[in-house]
């Protein structure tokens, strides 16, 4: 969607994955959707360095409504759970130089059961344009999928019309997908800032696994439509949760990395073990998502439960492309894996050769022309992600 924004795949934090619809506030103050919740993430983005690594966004999922509309059919919080407002809370986040997200769904209902947008897209619209709300994500349960192909776009040209800028995030192709349609992404990306195409994600590697493979197996379909205000989104990152090990949170990072992915956390940052922060921290991964060019990488390799993912980035040096390159190892035999690799079949064809640096550990493997081979060591359902950067 050509609206100005997104311009690279958004990063903050999103509610869902880590505190799903818990609204009891009585029994689990300190975990149930309220504004609490998301003044005290936001707090931590700014003090714990998120903000400074690029962590913009603050976004309220499923379950922040009041049961019913109001009688002029207003949506409005719960009274109990967000006492001051939405609007309090965009104030709050843009005090703090951030933003505020927000989430409704496209059918009657959202999938939790509160009021969906049926009948008040307009009117909806508008309210979270006079809330000072900057990015909706718009959810499609209790809908009919064969609606989507107009309704998002209504939907979409009643953002346009308030003339607040809000980035649009829609689960237009997934709920598609789902009962077998194929998607027009063509027509999506030119709507949308952000779509999902897969299962939700949750906390395990296995669910991590299925949507890399999901995004491997439909690259061809999907990767030509991401680019700078459009992008896939394989749902929310997961690290500094349960079910993730250190190598397997790295993996993550590096794969939703190369995906040119939105990175919208969804943990507990009041409680993140360091070494999961400086993951989620680490400048040169970031960089390689938030590379200007904006291009979706690819899975160029895959064999024996070892794949190389490949995404090209800045600089260009002579038409040559710089890349980030990923080496992910699915085994679980218990050793870490040597890959060696041609470099020219790892696409590495500049004359001039590349400086090629490990992102996570910094290591050096030195200047690697095309004649070379590259061989790194990857830890078994972990990775290795290298720049590689074009010489003059
Ligand atoms: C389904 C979506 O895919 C999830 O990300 C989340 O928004 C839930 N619905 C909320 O009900």
């Amino acid at each position: 969607l050509n609206n100005g924004l997104a311009l690279t795949p958004p990063m903050g934090w999103l509610s869902w994955e880590r505190f799903r619809c818990n609204v009891d506030c009585k029994k689990y103050p300190k975990d149930c959707i309220s504004e609490e919740l998301f003044i005290e993430m936001a707090d931590r983005i700014v003090s714990d360095g998120f903000k400074d690594a690029g962590y913009e966004y603050i976004n309220i999922d499923d379950c922040w409504m009041k049961q019913e509309r109001e009688p002029d059919g207003r949506l409005e919080p719960d009274p109990e759970r967000f006492p001051h407002g939405i609007k309090f809370l965009a104030d709050y986040m843009h005090s703090k130089g951030l933003k505020l997200g927000i989430y409704q769904d496209f059918g009657t209902y959202t999938c939790m059961g509160y009021p969906g947008i049926v009948n008040y897209m307009e009117q909806d619209a508008k309210t979270f344009a006079e809330w000072g709300v900057d990015m909706l994500k718009l959810d499609g349960c209790h809908s009919h999928p064969k609606d989507m192909d107009k309704g998002y776009i209504l939907m979409g040209n009643h953002l346009n019309h308030t003339g607040h800028r809000m980035v649009y995030s829609c689960s237009w192709p997934f709920y598609q997908l789902h009962i077998g349609m194929e998607p027009n992404y063509a027509l999506i990306s030119k709507h949308c800032n952000l779509w999902r195409n897969f299962d939700d994600i949750q906390d395990s590697w296995d669910s991590i696994q299925k949507i890399i493979d999901f995004y491997g197996d439909n690259q061809e379909v999907m990767a030509p439509h991401a680019g700078p205000g459009h992008w896939n989104d394989p749902d929310m990152i997961i690290i500094g949760n349960y079910g993730l090990s250190y190598d397997q949170a790295k993996a993550q990072m590096a794969v939703w990395a190369v995906l040119a992915a939105p990175l919208l956390m969804s943990n507990d940052l009041r409680n993140l073990h360091a070494e999961f922060k400086d993951i989620l921290q680490n400048k040169g991964v970031i960089a390689v998502n938030q590379d200007p060019l904006g291009i979706q990488g690819k899975r160029i390799f895959k064999k024996e439960r070892i794949e190389i993912w490949r995404k090209p980035i800045t600089p260009i040096i002579h038409g040559y492309h710089s890349f980030a390159l990923l080496f992910l190892n699915r085994r679980t035999d218990g050793t870490p894996t040597q890959v060696k690799t041609a470099a020219n079949e790892l696409g590495l064809l500049n004359p001039s050769g590349y400086h090629v640096v490990d992102l996570f550990d910094g290591g050096d493997y030195g200047i690697v022309a095309p004649a070379d081979h590259l061989s790194v060591m990857v830890n078994p359902t972990g990775v290795t992600i290298v720049k590689a950067t074009a010489l003059k």
